[in-house]
């Protein structure tokens, strides 16, 4: 879908649909709405159709006006009760308005800027929050379908309509919204696509792809250079199975940031988890394609950041590997010497992300960053803990999970923070070596958090996302349609794009 801008008055406005913003049971219309009501929209004002739409949340009513009337229908979306506005409830609205003229199969749907006046936001958050989720409720994947293929993608146009010309910083909300958007459905796409397309070599080509087009620096760790480097634990994955694996560093390095201390991005890649000699059961195991969400998230992150060229220096690290069982497979019991040399216990070769990201923040630290983030698919544990629609967090600055909560509640990417107090780690003491790969049943997913962070220096801020729950979601939400969901994107954008202000020590 593209968006446009269109400035005229309002009388001169011209689009299929007008989409306007209700609040739940409100006295009167939102402003920008009751300007247009009384100047455009008598015919509307004079139907009982104004009067019985009340303003749910997630709700629409399409009005229909005369013939003669320029703009011949309305969409209202209600956004539920003003008290419980914020931006969320506008994102939600603005996908339920725009899948209403998909539904219309209408080909250009117009939102005036106006109808976003009297919210309490700026109009150019309000604006970008509106297309992203707008344009994100539309996501589909078709890619693989031959036949029953929805026909032309509705609407095809978004016309931002306003009456006078919009600012700079107006101007500037579409392109780097759409980035947004550009950005998470690539993640989006990575995810949903199976496992025999998205090998770690599809990956590679991707990245290439990326580099190409926004001027990253790229290097290709392969097996044989991992090898060298001394990424033991990192092969100790991927040598079960056929497809050669790599670690993926990609670096946006705008001109004048050289010498920056980078942030550093970094995503479990596994292909596909089979458990690997620890078996997964058959039931579901066709989830496991999506173990690569965190890796193919810091992708659409660099997509973001090429295409609005946000003035940052950014490392991101995708360890990619599939995790099977081959007759090389590595077996539980086996000792592994990582890249920062700690010795692990295999107890379980299904907690094989913790194995290929304690080398890829190892190799992170040789950056002398400014602060690392990774994020991965970890634990089941997580998606008991905290659900499907919030990651859990945790890292070694609380200052800095706290700013990440808010970024989070601001993106539409919840988080809740995790402890990781120091006696967690004796459930991963082992006989034999410094640790192992897994503690006992309890604490899953902090017990991933603590494995993780034997491998930051403490004096690096550190993040860790567990995406287990949010990369992927069966049910349809109004933003994220059934399927993968590229969570985590946005808050590693923002993150770039706010720092160094988000400092905390
Ligand atoms: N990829 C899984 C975690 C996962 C589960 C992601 C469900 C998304 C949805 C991970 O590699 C894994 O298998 N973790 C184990 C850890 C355990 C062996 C300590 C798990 O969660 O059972
Ligand atoms: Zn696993
Ligand atoms: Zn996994």
């Amino acid at each position: 879908m593209q968006v446009e801008w269109q400035v005229a008055s309002v009388s001169e406005w011209r689009a299929e649909a007008l989409i306007f913003y209700v609040f739940e049971n409100a006295s009167e219309p939102l402003p920008g709405f009751k300007r247009w009501l009384q100047e455009n929209g008598t015919w509307l004002t004079q139907s009982a159709a104004l009067r019985d739409f009340r303003g749910k949340f997630k709700d629409a009513a399409v009005c229909y006006g005369p013939p003669e009337a320029p703009v011949t229908r309305l969409v209202l979306v209600g956004l539920g009760p003003e008290d419980k506005f914020d931006l969320d409830k506008l994102r939600g609205a603005s996908a339920v308005g725009l899948r209403k003229c998909r539904e219309l199969k209408l080909s250009a749907a117009g939102i005036p800027l106006s109808a976003l006046a009297g919210l309490s936001c700026e109009a150019a958050p309000a604006l970008a929050e509106v297309i992203i989720g707008g344009m994100l409720g539309l996501y589909r994947f078709d890619a693989l379908k031959t036949r029953d293929l929805d026909p032309a993608d509705y609407p095809e146009r978004l016309l931002i309509l306003s009456e006078d010309e919009p600012d700079e910083i107006l101007r500037q909300v579409p392109p780097s919204a759409e980035a947004v958007v550009s950005g998470i459905t690539l993640a989006r796409d990575l995810t949903t696509a199976p496992a025999n397309q998205v090998t770690p070599g599809f990956f590679v080509t991707t990245a290439r792809e990326l580099a190409e087009t926004h001027g990253f620096r790229l290097q290709i760790i392969d097996m044989i250079m991992a090898q060298e480097l001394g990424m033991r634990s990192f092969l100790a994955v991927a040598q079960g199975s056929q497809e050669p694996a790599a670690v993926i560093v990609l670096e946006h390095v705008p001109p004048g940031t050289e010498a920056e201390p980078p942030l550093v991005f970094v995503g479990k890649g596994i292909t596909f988890d089979t458990g690997g000699i620890s078996l997964k059961p058959a039931d579901k195991m066709e989830m496991m394609k999506h173990d690569m969400a965190g890796a193919a998230a810091v992708l659409g992150a660099f997509d973001i950041l090429g295409r609005t060229r946000i003035q940052r220096r950014v490392v991101g690290i995708l360890p990619c590997t599939e995790n099977m069982p081959g007759g090389k497979a590595f077996k539980p019991g086996d000792v592994i010497q990582s890249l920062a040399n700690l010795t692990i216990e295999v107890i379980s070769t299904d907690a094989e992300g913790r194995m290929i990201l304690c080398d890829a923040l190892a190799y992170a630290v040789t950056f002398q960053p400014a602060a690392i983030f990774d994020l991965a698919t970890l634990t089941g544990a997580c998606i008991v803990a905290l659900g499907h629609q919030v990651a859990g967090v945790m890292g070694n600055r609380e200052g800095l999970i706290e700013h990440i909560r808010e970024i989070g509640l601001q993106v539409g990417e919840r988080v809740w923070p995790l402890p990781l107090w120091d006696h967690y780690f004796e459930s991963i003491r082992s006989d034999i070596a410094d640790f192992k790969n897994v503690g006992d049943r309890s604490a899953g997913t902090i017990i991933g958090g603590i494995f993780l962070k034997q491998f930051v220096p403490d004096h690096i801020p550190w993040i860790h996302l567990d995406i287990a729950g949010t990369a992927w979601t069966d049910k349809d939400l109004l933003t994220a349609p059934k399927g993968a969901t590229g969570f985590g994107v946005r808050i590693m954008v923002e993150l770039a794009r706010r720092w160094p202000d988000l400092r905390v020590d």
